[in-house]
């Protein structure tokens, strides 16, 4: 293939965890950055990266555009190695297209319900790990925002939650070291599990086809994109496995990071607990940079000049284009290993001036590829710890602050541990 020009420096012995073993990701890509630099190559496997952490480095890549170097690709490069390839032919309404205003309300309103549902099966007192409540919840407000009719309850929620928590996507940059495995057994589980919820999900469809079509608003935009195409069943439930699939990348694990950051801040909690609803979304947000593991990366389909600031990059074709989040968001300027929910403004930066470019620090990404879920993301994040931490006492059983797995490359950090709290009415 053909080369960066000029030839940027390489970071020769350093790969990325899904082509060779690595204990942990971003521990390699930063001692690679303290060798060499701002910006260096990494040829990893069959894949070539450009990382890229300088302030003008990270801004040039912010304003790359989806048609010379594409985000849709380099995400389905990454989602390939975990998700069967049926999946991805086809979709008729893309996970990007879930969040206008009225979807919303909807989708705030299935979380109540569920949080509901959470306190029930809680009941008064017990121990349950944050990050599995958190999990759970997602599920359920998910599917019944956009699965169908029943797919949230009884029997058929808790085969879709064990079909999708075998299907997950994000386990492509969760657990990278596990993809060889996954190619090996030809992804046979995936694709079992892709089969179950299929059949769950046709199920619903009958029953939306006859009449019961309660509240399912997205479910029904679902179905109408399919009308009288052959293979309406599979092109539905393959939409929503997706959009499940997506919704699961960071949302679940960041309420889980919420709830860590609260219960070991008491005078947090406590505001938290009267009801500060703006400071709770800060706090959400402030947990959300601090657990950020996110590649961000990008494949370019047309060569590009890539301007680092220093040295102005033609990269060709078939590269990737690459910064770190973890990388720069706890680093960036002094002060930001601290979680401070004050540092935010609504959903900015109180003092974006404090950095050499705001754009090094970040928790839902920046420019025209920008998370579409983030309102959503962050009021859901508030809904869930609010109305929880005011239900229940919660005492957290882990002595000290909880390790994302050290393997992970990608997303919001999932712990490395349990992370049991022992909660009473
Ligand atoms: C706390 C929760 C979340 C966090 C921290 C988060 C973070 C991010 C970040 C950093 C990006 C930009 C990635 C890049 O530029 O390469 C992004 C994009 C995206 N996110 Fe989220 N996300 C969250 C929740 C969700 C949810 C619940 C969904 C629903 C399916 C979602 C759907 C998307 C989509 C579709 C994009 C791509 C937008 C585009 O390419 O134009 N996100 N997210």
């Amino acid at each position: 293939m053909t080369g960066v020009v000029p030839t940027p420096p390489c970071a020769e012995g350093t790969g990325l965890p899904w082509d060779v073993p690595v204990d942990d990701g971003v521990a390699a890509i930063a001692a690679a950055r303290a060798r060499h630099g701002d910006t260096f190559a990494v040829h990893s496997g069959p894949d070539h990266y450009l990382f890229t952490f300088s302030p003008a480095g990270v801004e040039s890549f912010y304003a790359l555009t989806e048609e010379a170097a594409s985000k849709g690709v380099a995400d389905y490069l990454m989602l390939r190695r975990k998700l069967p390839d049926d999946i991805f032919a086809g979709r008729r309404t893309l996970p990007n297209t879930l969040f206008r205003r009225d979807d919303v309300a909807g989708y705030l309103a299935n979380l109540d319900h569920a949080l509901e549902q959470s306190i029930t099966e809680l009941g008064p007192a017990g121990s349950v790990d944050v990050f599995d409540l958190a999990r759970r919840l997602g599920h359920r407000m998910g599917l019944a925002s956009w699965a169908g009719p029943g797919s949230a309850d009884g029997a058929a929620f808790e085969r879709l939650a064990r079909a999708f928590d075998a299907l997950d996507g994000s386990d492509a940059f969760v657990h990278p070291d596990r993809m060889a495995a996954v190619a090996a057994t030809e992804k046979r589980a995936e694709r079992a599990a892709l089969d179950e919820v299929s059949e769950i999900v046709s199920t619903a469809v009958r029953r939306f086809d006859d009449g019961d079509d309660d509240s399912q608003g997205l479910f029904g935009r679902i179905v109408a994109a399919w009308d009288d195409a052959p293979d309406r069943l599979q092109g539905i439930a393959f939409d929503v496995a997706l959009i499940h699939i997506a919704s699961m990348s960071n949302l679940a694990a960041a309420v889980g990071w919420a709830f860590v950051d609260l219960l070991e801040h008491p005078a947090a909690l406590e505001r938290v607990c009267l009801g500060d609803n703006d400071f709770t979304q800060r706090c959400a947000l402030e947990s959300t940079r601090l657990a950020q593991r996110s590649i961000m990366t990008r494949t370019v389909l047309a060569t590009v000049d890539f301007d680092d600031g220093a040295v102005s990059y033609q990269v060709p074709p078939g590269w990737n284009i690459a910064t770190l989040l973890p990388l720069l968001n706890t680093s960036a300027a002094p002060g930001l290993e601290q979680w401070d929910p004050d540092r935010w403004t609504r959903h900015r930066l109180t003092e974006p001036n404090a950095l050499p470019s705001p754009m090094l620090v970040t928790a839902f990404g920046h420019g025209r590829h920008s998370c579409p879920a983030q309102p959503f993301s962050l009021a859901a994040m508030t809904a869930a710890t609010s109305r929880l931490l005011r239900e229940y006492r919660m005492t957290p059983r882990w002595t000290s602050h909880p390790l994302p797995v050290p393997a992970q490359i990608g997303g919001v950090a999932r712990a490395a541990g349990p992370c049991p709290v022992d909660y009473l009415r």
